[in-house]
C-alpha cells in the first residue's frame, strides 16, 4: 500500500473538535451547586423589550425581514456607532447577526482562508479559534503580559504575513479593559502591514468599571477599512436567547462578510429586530445603573479572593468575570472539579488559551446571595487543596 497516498482533509467537525477548547456542553445548572461558570446576565430582558417584541407578533412582524437586516435597526446601530465614536458610519456599514457569535464567525470566514494565520491574544474567548479551524486557518496565540495589557511587541513580531487579529475588549475571561495606547498599538501595526484585519469583539463594552474610558477599535480611523467591529446586544440588554448581534465594518468589507452571513443563517427574526430597535432607546443612564451593580459584585469577589493566600487575581475593569491564578499543582480542569465536588461551578482556565492554564474563571453575574455563596464555597475548595 502505498505510503504517499493523500489523506483525506479532516472534516470541518474534526477540525473544530480538536481546535475547541470550550466545554461540550453549555448551560443549565446543577441541583445542589451554585453555578459562577455561566456568561450571561442575571437579570430580565427589560420590560420596554419585551412588549415591543409582543406588539410586533400582534402586529403580524413574522414574516421575512431583508437579508442584512432591518433597515431602520441598521441605520440607528451605525447612527449609535457615529455618536459614540466621533466617524460616521451609515446603514451600508452595519450588517444585523445572529448573536455577536454568527458575526464572529461570518468575519471570520469572509476574511480568513485556509492556512492563513490568525494572531489572538489570549488568555481570551474561547469562541474565536473554533471559527479560525472552520476556515482551515492556524490560531497563533500571543499571551498578554502579566498585567493584562496588550503584548504590542510580540503581537508586532508575529504580523508580517498574517491575516487577521483577534481582539476581545473588555476581555472574557480577565475582565480586563484595554488601555487607549493598547488599543492605537493595534492601529500602528494595522498601518504597518496593509494585508491585516482587526476583529474587535466588543460584547461588553457597556459594562466598563470605576469611571474608565472604553477606547474602540473603531477609533483608528486611519485603517479603519480593516476593521470589523462585533457588537451584541445579548450583555447591555440581558437578551442572550434572542440571538441578536451585529457587525461594523467598511461597506465593502461589511457586503462580504453579510454574504456569508446570511448563506448561513438567512434573514433575521423580525419580530426580534424590532425588539432590538426598542433596546437602542433604553437611556444610556440605565446601562450605567446595570454596570455599576456588576461593579459592587466585582468588589465582593475581589474581596473574597483577596483573603485567599494561594490566590492572586488582576482586578476586572470590566465584563463580569475575575480570572484568579491558583498557586496550586493540579491543572485548571482538575481545580474546576475540585470546586465542583465543593458545590460551585467554575471554568477551566485553560478553556481560554494556553496561559490561562491554573486559572480559574468564576463569573459574577448573579445574585449577590448566590454569589456570597459561591465564593464561600470557591474558598472552602481552594483552602483544601
Ligand atoms: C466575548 C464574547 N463575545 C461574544 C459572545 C457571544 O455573544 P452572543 O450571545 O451575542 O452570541 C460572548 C458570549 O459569551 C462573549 O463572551
Amino acid at each position: 500500500m502505498s505510503t504517499n497516498a493523500p489523506q483525506p482533509a479532516a472534516s470541518l467537525p474534526d477540525r473544530i473538535r480538536s481546535a475547541s477548547r470550550r466545554p461540550r456542553t453549555l448551560g443549565g445548572t446543577v441541583p445542589g451547586t451554585v453555578s459562577l461558570a455561566m456568561g450571561e446576565p442575571d437579570g430580565d430582558t427589560p420590560a420596554a423589550i419585551v412588549g415591543a417584541a409582543l406588539h410586533a407578533l400582534r402586529a403580524g412582524r413574522t414574516r421575512y425581514a431583508p437579508i442584512t437586516g432591518s433597515p431602520d435597526l441598521r441605520r440607528e446601530i451605525a447612527s449609535r456607532l457615529s455618536q459614540a465614536q466621533g466617524h460616521r458610519f451609515d446603514a451600508a456599514n452595519v450588517v444585523v447577526t445572529h448573536g455577536g457569535s454568527a458575526g464572529l464567525a461570518a468575519a471570520v470566514l469572509a476574511l480568513v482562508g485556509p492556512g492563513d494565520r490568525v494572531l489572538i491574544p489570549e488568555p481570551t474567548y474561547s469562541l474565536y479559534a473554533d471559527h479560525v479551524a472552520m476556515a482551515g486557518a492556524e490560531a497563533v496565540w500571543i499571551s498578554t503580559r502579566p498585567d493584562g495589557s496588550l503584548d504590542l511587541a510580540g503581537l508586532a513580531d508575529a504580523a508580517p504575513g498574517a491575516r487577521m487579529l483577534v481582539l476581545c475588549n473588555p476581555v472574557n475571561p480577565t475582565g480586563m479593559v484595554f488601555s487607549k495606547s493598547d488599543v492605537e498599538g493595534l492601529g500602528t501595526i494595522l498601518r504597518d502591514h496593509p494585508d491585516l484585519h482587526l476583529l474587535s469583539d466588543e460584547a461588553y463594552s457597556d459594562i466598563v468599571f470605576d469611571d474608565i474610558a472604553f477606547t474602540s477599535a473603531l477609533t483608528l480611523a486611519p485603517v479603519l477599512d480593516r476593521v470589523v467591529l462585533v457588537g451584541t446586544f445579548s450583555k447591555s440588554y440581558a437578551m442572550t436567547g434572542w440571538r441578536i448581534g451585529y457587525v461594523c465594518a467598511s461597506a465593502d468589507v461589511a457586503e462580504r462578510i453579510n454574504l456569508v452571513h446570511r448563506t448561513i443563517n438567512g434573514t433575521m427574526n423580525t419580530f426580534v429586530q424590532d425588539a432590538a430597535l426598542e433596546a437602542l432607546r433604553i437611556p444610556e443612564s440605565d446601562l450605567r445603573t446595570r454596570a455599576a451593580g456588576y461593579q459592587r459584585r466585582r468588589d465582593l469577589v475581589m474581596r473574597h479572593l483577596g483573603g485567599l493566600d494561594a490566590v492572586s487575581v488582576v482586578r476586572p475593569r470590566g465584563a463580569f468575570y475575575a480570572f484568579p491564578r491558583i498557586d496550586s499543582p493540579l491543572s485548571s480542569e482538575e481545580l474546576a472539579q475540585r470546586c465542583a465536588d465543593a458545590g460551585v461551578l467554575v471554568r477551566a482556565g485553560s478553556e481560554f488559551g494556553p496561559s490561562g492554564e491554573g486559572h480559574l474563571r468564576l463569573s459574577f453575574a448573579t445574585d449577590e446571595a448566590s454569589l456570597e455563596e459561591g465564593l464561600r464555597r470557591f474558598a472552602d475548595a481552594v483552602k483544601a487543596l
